[in-house]
C-alpha cells in the first residue's frame, strides 16, 4: 500500500484531484468510482478548478458511485445523488447519461439494483480508479465492520454510529437503515485505488487500515490485498502511522516514471514553460 502524508485537507483534495487529472490526461474515457463525504469535498472543488481552467475534461469519463440509501429521493439533502451534483456533476462537463448510483427505492428492488449495477460497471470495461474514505471504524463505502471481504454490490444495514453519523443531513427525520453500497470485493476489482483520511478523528482506522491485520473487523484493511492502492493522509490522520518515515522516504523515492503517472511532474513542467526562452548561443 502507498502511503502518502501530506500537510492537511486541502493539499490531500489537491493531491488525489492531481492523480485523476493525471489517469484522465492519459485515459479520457477513464472509469471512476466516486465517494462521497466531508473528506472528499476538497477534491471535487480542485477538480471543478481544473475543469474550468481547461486543464481537465469529465466529458467522455464514465463514474459509478460507491453507495445510496435506500428509499431516499435524489433530491433529498441526504442523497449522496444530490451531494454529487452539488459538489461535481452540475460543475463540470461530465455527461449525465454516464453518471450511475445503486439507488433502491424500496428495499424489494435492491436485489435487482444491485446486479444491474454490477453488469453495468462490468459493461463499462470495470472500474480505473476508486476513490474512497474512511469511516472511523475503518468502513469503505457502507461496508460496516463484519462485512465479507468477497461481498459485492448488496444490501448492508448501517451501524448505529454511522447512522448517528448521517443525522444531520436527515434531521427532522430519521436516517435510512437500509443502503446499497458496492461490495469488498467490488472496489478490490477495480484497477486502482485511491483512499483519502483527514483530520485526527480518522487516525486510529488509518493506523488500523494501513498497519493492522487483515480483517473484517476494518473493511478498510482489505485493500491491503490490493496491487495498486494508494492511501492519502494529512499529518494529523498520519498521527498513529509507525512507519510514518518509511512512508516519506518512499515518496522521496519514488523514479521519475512512477511521478509521471501520478501527474507529480505538473510542477516542474509548469515551471519552466514560465520562464523565458533560453536565448541562442
Ligand atoms: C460514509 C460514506 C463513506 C465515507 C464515510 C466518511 O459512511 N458511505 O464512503 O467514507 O462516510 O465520510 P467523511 O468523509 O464525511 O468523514
Amino acid at each position: 500500500m502507498e502511503v502518502l502524508i501530506v500537510p492537511d485537507a486541502a493539499a490531500a483534495g489537491a493531491r488525489g484531484a492531481r492523480i485523476i487529472a493525471a489517469l484522465l490526461r492519459d485515459t479520457p474515457a477513464a472509469v471512476l468510482g466516486l465517494a462521497t463525504g466531508e473528506t472528499q469535498r476538497p477534491l471535487y472543488v480542485e477538480l471543478v478548478r481544473r475543469v474550468h481552467a481547461h486543464e481537465l475534461r469529465l466529458a467522455a469519463a464514465t463514474t459509478f458511485n460507491l453507495d445510496e440509501f435506500v428509499g431516499v429521493a435524489a433530491d433529498h439533502p441526504g442523497s449522496f445523488r444530490r451531494a454529487m451534483r452539488q459538489q461535481l456533476f452540475e460543475l463540470v462537463d461530465v455527461d449525465p447519461t454516464r453518471v450511475h448510483f445503486p439507488a433502491a427505492a424500496s428495499v424489494d428492488e435492491v436485489p435487482e439494483v444491485c446486479a444491474r449495477y454490477e453488469a453495468a460497471i462490468e459493461a463499462a470495461g470495470g472500474i480505473d480508479l476508486q476513490l474512497l474514505g474512511i469511516g472511523e471504524d475503518g468502513h469503505i463505502g457502507f461496508n460496516e465492520p463484519t462485512s465479507s471481504l468477497s461481498s459485492r454490490t448488496r444490501l448492508k444495514t448501517l451501524t448505529q454510529r454511522t447512522i448517528d453519523g448521517a443525522r444531520a443531513v436527515f434531521s427532522p427525520g430519521e436516517p435510512p437503515r437500509h443502503v446499497v453500497t458496492m461490495g469488498i470485493a467490488t472496489i478490490l476489482s477495480a484497477r486502482r485505488c485511491l483512499l483519502l483520511a483527514t483530520g485526527a478523528r480518522k487516525a486510529r482506522a488509518v493506523a488500523a487500515m494501513v498497519e493492522g491485520p487483515l480483517t473484517a473487523m476494518v473493511p478498510a484493511s482489505a485493500l491491503q490485498l490490493h496491487a495498486r492502492a494508494t492511501v492519502i493522509v494529512d499529518e494529523a490522520a498520519a498521527a498513529q502511522l509507525a512507519l510514518a518515515a518509511y512512508y516519506r522516504d518512499v515518496e522521496r523515492c519514488k523514479p521519475a516514471w512512477q511521478r509521471r503517472a501520478d501527474g507529480d511532474d505538473e510542477q516542474a513542467a509548469a515551471v519552466p514553460s514560465a520562464l523565458p526562452a533560453p536565448s541562442e548561443p
